[in-house]
């Protein structure tokens, strides 16, 4: 028999640039989850193979520049750190235009896509999460309470990845920033592991035309229906009343 679980998970998928992360933080946060984008365990493993000059259009290269490596996530007051080998991971040393351009390249490989879906499996089943990347609703938490699948189209999502560049003060221009992103949505959606889709029952949301507000409105609308399900039915799952109510007003 299947174990039941006693968590919720929420996962966000799509494409990159389209707003999951602030969206999946903003809700996190209301809800009392933790969050994690998991781009960050991929993005880690890229970086040790880019620190020890390591071709990634070579499998075995890879493969032996992680084969010992262990990859971990810890949570300090609800912020999520990558642990490699012990070792903590600055976040700002894993959002470079560099790792953005390396990781799908990593991230394809079996052998490393399952180093990452234990640590997520764990987290799914130990915490209230928010989770999200590629492959969450798909691969990683196929049982979630609410899976959401987010596109823009490659020129809204350019922009909005050359302004984090800038704020970050990376020097990178247009150009650069959108061909790096039609790049990523090709390996990422045409890799043979874990590709990038939507569930079947995911829920589309195109944010090309809208601001991180009006989005939230309609999710929150999404998650909090689904709660009250949750709480009506005979699930295992506590959710607390509190959840419920907490933050009506955000619905559309
Ligand atoms: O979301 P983020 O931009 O941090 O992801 C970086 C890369 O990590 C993606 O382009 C993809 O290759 C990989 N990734 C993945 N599966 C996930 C999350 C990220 O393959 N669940």
């Amino acid at each position: 028999m299947q174990n039941k679980r006693q968590n919720i998970c929420i996962a966000i998928d799509g494409y990159a640039g389209t707003g999951k992360s602030s969206l999946g933080k903003l809700l996190a946060t209301d809800l009392n989850f933790c969050f994690l984008s998991t781009g960050s365990l991929y993005r880690a493993m890229a970086y040790k193979c880019l620190t020890n000059g390591v071709d990634v259009h070579d499998k075995q290269q890879i493969l032996d520049a992680l084969k010992d490596t262990t990859v971990d996530i810890v949570f300090k007051d609800d912020t999520p750190y990558v642990v490699l080998n012990g070792q903590l991971i600055k976040e700002e040393l894993l959002h470079t235009k560099e790792i953005d351009a390396l990781t799908p390249f990593v991230a394809k490989h079996q052998e490393i896509r399952e180093k990452a879906l234990f640590v997520q499996q764990d987290l799914v089943k130990t915490k209230n999460i928010v989770l999200e990347g590629r492959d969450i609703g798909t691969v990683v938490a196929p049982d979630a309470e609410i899976k959401l699948f987010f596109t823009a189209s490659p020129e809204v999502r350019a922009e909005r990845r050359l302004q984090q560049h800038k704020e970050s003060g990376e020097n990178v221009g247009y150009e650069e920033v959108l061909q790096n992103i039609i790049m990523r949505d090709f390996e990422d959606a045409n890799r043979k592991i874990s590709p990038l889709k939507p569930a079947e029952d995911a829920v589309m949301i195109d944010t090309s035309h809208t601001t991180l507000q009006d989005t939230s409105k309609k999710i929150y609308g999404l998650v909090f229906n689904k709660m009250q399900q949750i709480l009506n039915s005979n699930s295992d799952i506590e959710v607390s009343e509190n959840l419920i109510t907490l933050n009506s007003e955000k619905q559309m």
